[in-house]
């Protein structure tokens, strides 16, 4: 479910007495040679961004950095080098559930690698699908600049079809997708099926739909849908770090772009084509598809936590503001939710705080069991980053499986600065 820790080749000493546990368990495997290698090396410095240079930052010299393309079962290593980023930096692997040493996230699960370090990631990729990196050290800042990229695993059986990565950022105020503040144009034929891939890395939610032809919803948040049916005059939403794979056929003259709009992605089948409006209605994800095997029974829970975000005044970097509460605690204040390793879990999420969050929990899938008390009779909804509209609550169940300290945190992320962080841990 969560994709646990990959099988690690033993290495280190194991305790003569007292209960075989292993550092392993924690780690990427340490040998084998990778599948994919690469080196990202970040740097504080300019970017260009719709024909301006804004201060940001670059991985291999662009924003978005390199699209990293695996297949499920490679061992991916990527060393990232800190060439220039003066707060120091590290690489997290957003919704690909690796062991807990490889997270990369800045004071729980490794130090920031300061300027003229690097750091080895290595870890395996289990579930096909849309991931994508970014920093998690000073990540408000250094994400909000550029410093992320896409993570794309494909499935073993090689796929029809043609396919684009549409990760949307926004650059200070300017909207792009790619880095670019043009349309993305896929290159297909007539009667081609096209899967865009699209990646939220903001902080709101967008909504992205395909006018006149309409499309089909594949995934989200690098988990497929189960019989994903055709969707017309409905616009999916993705909240901050969420992922949406839509597929479109191409029409008869062959053409496939995506433009942004305000706060929306819009596929659309030809270049001159008018956008078409917003549907203005949205797809609901608890009854698209139909259900199928969720590899465990999430009726029987282990463990159960209540969590309430809300809000209230107190102090933000030192100053007076308004802090984002979990159970009426700022981080670091919130108690850690704690769990055993097999455990199913379930979890109500309750937003009373008046705003949306896209709350994100590290290491792990969340199945969505029910929303506003309305159960889920579609397809399994999966998830890594789910976005409570104000006002909503959510019942997820996952099963612990991938031990470690976990971050559970609002993704827009400077409502994590403002204490809208919690942890999850194994005993
Ligand atoms: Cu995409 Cu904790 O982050
Ligand atoms: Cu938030």
């Amino acid at each position: 479910t969560g994709g646990g820790p990959a099988a690690a080749s033993g290495h280190g000493h194991e305790p003569e007495d007292g209960p075989r546990v292993s550092v392993a368990t924690l780690t990427g495997p340490s040998g084998g040679v990778p599948d994919v290698e690469l080196t990202l090396t970040a740097d504080a410095g300019p970017i260009e961004v719709g024909g301006r240079t804004v201060a940001g930052y670059t991985l291999n010299g662009t924003s978005p950095g390199p699209t990293i393309e695996a297949v499920v079962g490679d061992l991916v290593q990527v060393t990232l080098v800190n060439r220039s980023v003066p707060d120091g930096t590290t690489l997290h692997w957003h919704g690909v559930d690796v062991p807990n040493a490889e997270d990369g996230v800045a004071g729980v699960t490794q130090d920031a690698v300061p300027e003229g370090g690097s750091h080895v990631y290595r870890f395996v990729v289990e579930y096909a699908g849309t991931y994508w990196y970014h920093s998690h050290q000073v990540s408000h800042a250094q994400v909000r600049g550029g410093l992320f990229g896409a993570l794309v695993v494909r499935p073993a059986a090689p796929q029809e079809g043609v396919e684009a990565v549409a990760a949307v950022h926004t650059y200070g105020a300017v909207p792009t997708v790619n880095g670019s503040t043009g349309d993305l144009r896929v290159d297909a034929a007539a009667g081609d099926r096209v899967r865009v891939r699209v990646v939220n890395t903001g902080s709101g939610v967008l909504r992205a739909w395909v006018p006149g032809s309409g499309y089909r919803l594949l995934a989200l948040d690098g988990r497929d849908l189960h019989d994903p049916g055709r969707v017309a005059e409905q616009a999916v939403l993705i909240g901050g770090g969420g992922r949406a794979d839509l597929e479109v056929t191409v029409p008869d003259d062959g053409s496939v772009r995506v433009r942004l709009g305000s706060q929306s992605v819009i596929v659309g089948p030809a270049d001159d084509a008018p956008d078409g409006d917003d549907p203005r209605s949205t797809l609901d994800l608890l009854t698209y598809g139909t259900p199928t095997d969720v590899g465990f029974d999430p009726r029987a829970v282990d463990r159960r936590f209540d969590y309430a975000i809300g809000r209230r005044p107190g102090f933000v970097a030192g100053r007076p503001g308004l802090q984002w509460t979990i159970n009426g605690h700022t981080y670091p204040d919130v108690p850690m939710f704690v769990v055993s390793e097999g455990d199913v879990v379930r979890m109500i999420l309750r937003n009373s705080s008046g705003q949306g969050h896209p709350m994100h929990l590290h290491g792990h899938h969340l199945l969505v069991l029910s929303r506003d008390g309305a159960p889920s009779t579609g397809s399994p909804w999966w998830t890594d980053s789910l976005e409570l509209a104000a006002g909503e609550s959510y019942e997820v169940a996952f099963v612990a499986d991938n031990p470690g300290v976990w971050m559970d945190h609002c993704h827009n992320l400077p409502h994590a600065q403002q204490g809208l962080v919690a942890h999850l841990a194994y005993t």
